[in-house]
């Protein structure tokens, strides 16, 4: 299994914006654009480690308090969004993502924080579904769709 931390230094910030590079230049999720290291800073982040301490893959985002979610949770539940979750392709499919997910719902738990969010805009998105609620038990709240005529 990955190693799995919170992020604190700037040297492994560095190395996420390198892995986002390589995410943008995948061209895999309807507008993603690389993240710079200012922008790492202002999340809270957690990397997955392989066996060279090299970063394989991460994940980042906010507590927030839910405002104008009510159909889902009262205003003010405390919940975790998640902006981005990435693993590098060599590495896809052996449990990394799953890791990182696991690690930040205990990390979240401990908190008092009782809910995560995410949006996704993955193009493979029978797969990604399939990951988010048939592998992390997460629930189906919205689509968004479109046609070209
Ligand atoms: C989605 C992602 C983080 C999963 O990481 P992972 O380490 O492969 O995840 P796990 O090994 O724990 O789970 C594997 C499942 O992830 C999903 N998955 C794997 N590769 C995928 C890809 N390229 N695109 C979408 N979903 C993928 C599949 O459901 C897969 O199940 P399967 O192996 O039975 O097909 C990883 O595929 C990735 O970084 N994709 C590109 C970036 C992305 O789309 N991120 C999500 C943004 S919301």
């Amino acid at each position: 299994m990955p190693n799995i931390k919170p992020v604190n230094s700037e040297e492994a910030l560095r190395m996420i914006a390198a892995l986002s590079k390589e995410w943008e230049a995948e061209n895999s999720t309807y507008g993603f654009v690389a993240d710079d290291v200012p922008f790492l800073r202002e999340n809270r982040c957690f990397a997955a480690y392989g066996e060279a301490d090299e970063i394989i893959g991460y994940l980042f985002g906010k507590a927030e308090a839910a405002k104008r979610m009510r159909s889902v949770v009262p205003d003010d539940t405390p919940y975790f969004e998640v902006e981005e979750l990435y693993v590098r392709p060599g590495y896809r499919s052996r449990g990394v993502g799953r890791a990182l997910m696991a690690y930040l719902e205990d990390t979240l738990r401990a908190e008092g924080i009782t809910h995560i969010f995410l949006s996704t805009a993955t193009k493979a998105y029978k797969r990604i579904l399939h990951f988010y609620i048939d592998e992390l038990g997460m629930e189906f709240w919205s689509a968004r769709l479109f046609k070209k005529l």
